[in-house]
């Protein structure tokens, strides 16, 4: 089992959903935390909650991780505060609804860049330390999304395979050693996603965060190097292995239309 008590994890998008839970979940398990988002009232208010319920040290640090290379910058302020980061959750992410043709570039242009820069570039600044001492866990947020193309969800979609392959391939850079990598893929779960993503009309059933951040704890104790929350949600990556790319691509096609707003 993976011991968090004493550890520090730095948590992005702390301030709303999965992020707001995997800080409950690691402050529960006496885990030290750095929390990140842009705002900062409400990281505040998620500090001064889990500090006095099982008093472990929280900072926040407000900041858009859509910025290029703000993730090593963020690593070196944290360095700069006398902080080692053990634990990293990159789960800051948004995504854009709608067909490419129609986004507004400069959201795609950040959807990217939080969603796989941001990944990329704190996981290269943190993982060398972790190595060095010998332990440390990485979790990257990815999603169901990241199992086959998306229209209406391209970018989205896209980023999370990204997301989902880059983890794998680091946890089998450090399969040898104490540190533990893992990619979430979590279903629709009720957080403020759809919200942000312009998508109201996402009706089906929706998991608890509090449950999905369970799942990855598990997974993460089993050193998994992915992990799909749901058995309904397990169940396509496996069907679609029986499907052509085709089939694959206008059954997802159907799907997401289904859910895009008629007004
Ligand atoms: N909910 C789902 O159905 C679902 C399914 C699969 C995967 N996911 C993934 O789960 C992760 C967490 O999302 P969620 O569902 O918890 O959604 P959420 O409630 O909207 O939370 C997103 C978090 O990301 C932060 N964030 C957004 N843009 C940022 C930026 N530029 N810089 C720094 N932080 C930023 C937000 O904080 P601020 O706005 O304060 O910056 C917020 O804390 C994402 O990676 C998402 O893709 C979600």
């Amino acid at each position: 089992m993976y011991s968090f008590n004493n550890q520090t994890a730095l948590i992005t998008g702390a301030s709303s959903g999965l992020g707001i839970e995997f800080a409950k979940a690691l402050a529960a398990r006496g885990a030290n935390l750095v929390l990140v988002a842009r705002r900062q009232g409400r990281l505040t208010a998620v500090a001064n909650e889990l500090k006095s319920l099982h008093g472990v040290q929280v900072t926040t640090i407000s900041r858009d991780l859509s910025k290029p290379r703000s993730g090593s910058v963020l690593l070196d302020d944290i360095a700069r505060r006398k902080i080692q980061v053990d634990v990293v959750i990159n789960n800051a992410g948004f995504g854009t609804y709608g067909p490419l043709a129609g986004e507004n570039p400069d959201r795609i242009a950040d959807e990217v860049s939080l969603n796989v820069g941001a990944v990329v570039d704190i996981t290269r600044a943190a993982l060398p330390g972790m190595l060095e001492r010998n332990v440390g866990a990485i979790i990257n947020v990815a999603s169901t999304a990241a199992f086959q193309p998306l229209s209406n969800f391209a970018t989205y979609a896209a980023t999370k395979a990204f997301v989902l392959s880059f983890s794998e391939a680091l946890w089998g850079e450090t399969e040898h050693t104490g540190v533990r990598v893992l990619a979430l893929c979590p279903g629709a779960t009720a957080t403020e996603f759809f919200d942000v993503a312009g998508s109201d009309a996402m009706t089906g059933p929706m998991a608890a965060a509090s449950d999905v951040i369970a799942t990855a704890l598990t997974a993460l104790d089993r050193r998994e190097p992915s992990v799909i929350h749901g058995a309904n949600n397990r169940f396509a990556p496996f069907a679609m292995r029986f499907a052509s790319r085709k089939a694959v691509i206008r059954l997802a096609r159907r799907v997401m239309s289904k859910n895009r707003p008629t007004t």
